[in-house]
């Protein structure tokens, strides 16, 4: 298993790439089930969570060809099963259930179980697609989903969950009649995904507000899209920027999608210049602490709750950053206590005291985001931190270590 090294204590300076979102493309993927032919698809980002995806497709008897477009093609699927193997390695695998009922009107998704930032239940994708028709059984761990007729229906989500907003849409598009989504996601990432279905032909308006309106169509055609950039990973080098009191300009990336995330950051000191497509990202000599609290878009992100702690413990002062959509997502808080961070947790609220220094030191962290807020603690660190378990890491950022040497860091991976 690979692990991460870096020396801390350079600021980072110069220019790097913004790869196509995750969050995005899973969805996208699992919507070229919706029908056969060769869907062609852009600026996909290289991770694992991509792979596993595709691993997922291949196993439902889609057939790739690389390159830039890659080509999905899917005229002759021959199951309509999501097995545990691959969920449980991935959550977001669940979001074929959608697509496969309204195609095929039937599906075998494994349930998730809970994850290591809470225990994300599925009850909502569930009760929704119910109310489009479909009958859902759970048996032996699988969710058991059958469907003679899909017809439109209102669904009002209790709350706006973006893979169940993601995953009625995609069953509704094929439904007989007018689906309404009411309390749905706003996510940039629901849009890019109604953008990609309108270019098939769906018919949807509202994509980005909290009511979306579907009107079924009977036929879709093949995909043609380009991922949109990837704003979590915008948001993270723009902290790496901060942490380090650098100069980085990122780009290609949409600027409004970051824009609660940047009013922090200038609250913490830091100063931006913006373009359409880019943003040049100066950090302060000193950083100011600021208080957060995650919510659902166009709040502050709860993807980017660990990288501002991380900075936050390097700040003049105190800090209070409380967790709004998970129950459990500070596990990268022992390990920055590790690196000399002064953490305190009550409930769904830390208390962060900054101090003028870390230290470098071995950490390891156990979901995504958690690892990203280690690295760019190391990158500020006085000494060595080693990353390990960069697997987390692999399944969300490309190449982070190649982007982070470009600009000027001391990081390298290495076996453990
Ligand atoms: N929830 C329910 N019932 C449901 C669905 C959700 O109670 O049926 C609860 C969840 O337990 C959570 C809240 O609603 O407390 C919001 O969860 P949501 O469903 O919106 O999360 P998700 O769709 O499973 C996506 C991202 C996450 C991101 C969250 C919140 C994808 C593939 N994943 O997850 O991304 O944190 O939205 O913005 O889009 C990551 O990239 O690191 C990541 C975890």
């Amino acid at each position: 298993m690979d692990k991460i090294l870096i020396e801390g204590g350079r600021p980072l300076q110069g220019k790097v790439r913004i790869s196509g979102a995750k969050n995005a493309a899973l969805p996208i993927l699992a919507a070229t089930l919706l029908c056969g032919g060769v869907h062609r698809l852009r600026n996909l980002p290289r991770l694992r969570d991509i792979r596993t995806t595709k691993t997922l497709l291949y196993h439902l008897g889609a057939t790739f060809e690389e390159g830039e477009p890659l080509c999905i093609h899917t005229d002759d699927l021959d199951s309509f099963e999501a097995p545990y193997d691959l969920v449980k390695t991935m959550r977001a695998s669940v979001l074929v259930l959608g697509p496969l009922v309204a195609r095929f009107k039937e599906a075998r998704v494994s349930l998730p179980g809970g994850c290591a930032i809470g225990a994300r239940p599925i009850n909502l994708h569930l009760t929704g697609l119910e109310r489009l028709g479909v009958k859902i059984e759970l048996r032996h761990g699988y969710v058991e989903a059958t469907a003679p007729r899909l017809a439109g229906s209102r669904i009002h989500l209790d709350i706006p969950t973006v893979t169940g907003t993601e995953n009625l849409m995609m069953a509704a598009v094929l439904a007989e009649g007018r689906t309404v989504i009411e309390n749905a996601a706003r996510e940039p990432e629901v849009v890019d995904l109604a953008t990609c279905l309108t270019g098939m032909g769906a018919n949807i308006d509202g994509a980005g507000s909290p009511v979306i309106t579907v009107e079924g169509v009977r036929e879709l055609r093949p995909m043609d899209h380009t991922i949109m950039p990837d704003r979590i990973e915008t948001a993270t080098y723009l902290v790496a920027a901060g942490i380090t009191r650098g100069d980085v300009t990122l780009g290609p990336c949409s600027p409004e999608h970051v824009e609660a995330v940047m009013r922090k950051l200038e609250e913490a000191g830091m100063q931006f210049t913006l373009t359409d497509d880019s943003i040049r990202a100066v950090g302060g000599e000193v950083i100011h602490e600021v208080n957060v609290k995650t919510m659902p878009y166009p709040g502050f992100p709860t993807d980017m709750q660990a990288q501002i702690m991380a900075m936050m413990a390097l700040a003049e002062g105190q800090s209070i950053i409380t967790e709004g959509i998970f129950e459990n997502r500070f596990m990268h808080v022992s390990e920055l206590r590790r690196l000399g961070a002064d953490i305190h947790i009550e409930g769904n609220t830390a208390i962060v005291r900054g101090r003028p220094k870390l230290q470098g030191a071995p950490v390891m962290a156990t979901d995504l985001r958690a690892s990203a807020s280690l690295i760019l603690a190391g990158l500020a660190a006085d000494g060595v931190t080693e990353v390990s378990r960069v697997y987390h890491l692999d399944r969300g950022y490309e190449a982070i270590e190649t982007k982070l040497s470009a600009l000027g860091a001391k990081i390298e991976r290495a076996k453990e």
